[in-house]
């Protein structure tokens, strides 16, 4: 299958624009379409046809249920057969945005998508691509994070396309995803039989706000748990999956500051063998010894070695680009002799960390790197979403100095 890849401009979106991806939708096929959060991979919700497929494009387990994404705050009524006081407060303060709410489901709604569970994940987004894909097809979209299973969200365009290229149609591109990290998950299912509202997935939307229209909301132990442990399963299937993980091994150094950097320095030149990763921040980039990845001379090899990525971000809209042969000749081609030093936003701001995390994840991927170390992520109101990710990423590896 060839797929194709559709640029949208999101100052000036056109019913037409969403003309063939609407085809796709209603004949039953998959669009991957970009959200506020991370890219999803969208089909049509009441179609447990549709849901098959996005498990095969993904090689998902299909008991891993399926969000599904609303443009308009009434299909709760629809796709839940009860929603609680809470749901509506939590609607009214955080939609349309990164918050996803689990109820039980209407009759409506397939066990194909819902991965054989009685209740239901909704979300209202708030990128006006997504909205307007949900609108103008008048169908309510199960979708996923569009990247192969296991591998980091996708955050543009061209990562949807390294993970998912031959397996579906069409990719709408609008660009890099404002937040970079998946919605907030809140079970909401349960509060009808007295029990406690939890957060399945911590997000952009933190606890603190939560609590302010759901008191009481606690977290899922297993989603901030630093150990994998038998007595905490995740209440998100999803959530129990080797997730987010580069394929070299990563590492996560959690301390003072310049005991981390000391820490990676030493590992960093103990190994330097080894393709070593280091990923840091705007405030400590420079106490690492390495070469930074923005560096002038290491870009312009990766771009020698990468004609096709290239064409892709050259052109405003395109066809096919080709396969993923780049990658392996990057891999070839590319001699590190010294560590390659990421810097993952700034601690200044939590939220720039949040949005590069999956992207750097992904760099290394692609320089082939079999070692990396990460700073840890410890304060800012985004840090337990931020590190939720992070932990899984390096299976929970941890080393504390
Ligand atoms: O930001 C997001 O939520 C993105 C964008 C595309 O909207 N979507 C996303 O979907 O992250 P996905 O499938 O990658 O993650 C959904 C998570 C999974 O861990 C899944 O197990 C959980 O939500 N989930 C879905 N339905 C559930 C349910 N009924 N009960 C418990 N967990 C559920
Ligand atoms: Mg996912």
């Amino acid at each position: 299958m060839e797929t194709k890849i559709k640029a949208l401009d999101r100052s000036c979106l056109k019913p037409e624009d969403f003309k063939e991806a609407v085809e796709i939708l209603k004949s039953g096929g998959l669009v991957a379409m970009p959200t506020e959060t991370v890219y999803g991979l969208a089909g049509d919700a009441m179609d447990e046809e549709a849901a098959k497929k996005i498990y095969a494009a993904k090689g998902r387990p299909s008991d891993n249920p399926l969000i599904v994404h609303i443009a308009d705050e009434k299909a709760l009524y629809e796709l839940a057969s009860d929603v609680p006081k809470e749901a509506l407060a939590a609607a009214k303060r955080f939609w349309p945005g990164p918050l996803t709410m689990i109820l039980n489901k209407s009759d409506r709604v397939p066990f194909g998508t819902t991965g054989g569970l009685s209740t239901v994940a909704i979300r209202f987004p708030s990128d006006n691509i997504a909205n307007m894909l949900i609108k103008t097809s008048g169908l309510y979209l199960a979708a996923p994070s569009a990247n192969a299973s296991g591998r980091p969200s996708t955050t543009r365009a061209e990562h949807v396309y390294e993970d998912l290229n031959g397996r579906i149609p069409l990719i709408l591109d609008g660009g890099s995803c404002k937040i970079g990290l998946e919605s907030t998950i809140i079970d909401l299912s349960v509060v009808s039989s007295g029990k406690k509202p939890l957060i399945l997935r911590p997000g952009f939307i933190t606890k603190e706000e939560l609590e302010e229209v759901i008191p009481g909301i606690e977290y899922d132990p297993a989603v901030i748990s630093r150990k994998p442990s038998e007595n905490k399963v995740a209440k998100a299937p999803g959530m129990k999956y080797r997730h987010y993980a580069p394929a070299g091994t990563l590492t996560i150094v959690e301390g003072k500051s310049e005991a981390v950097v000391n820490k990676i320095n030493a590992e960093a030149f103990d190994k330097k063998y080894k393709r070593i990763g280091i990923l840091a921040t705007k405030e400590t980039r420079n106490l690492y010894k390495g070469v930074q990845y923005d560096d002038e001379a290491l870009q312009n090899n990766l771009k020698k070695l990468r004609p096709i990525s290239l064409k892709f971000k050259e052109k405003a809209s395109y066809g096919s680009v080709g396969g993923s042969i780049e990658l392996e000749d990057i891999r070839q081609h590319l001699s590190l002799e010294e560590p390659v030093i990421f810097t993952v936003g700034s601690r200044e701001d939590d939220a720039s960390i949040a949005a590069e995390l999956f992207e750097a994840l992904r760099n290394c991927d692609e320089l082939a790197l079999d070692v990396i170390y990460s700073e840890s992520f410890e304060d800012g109101p985004l840090c337990q979403a931020i590190m939720n990710r992070l932990i899984k990423a390096a299976g929970y590896s941890i080393v504390y100095v």
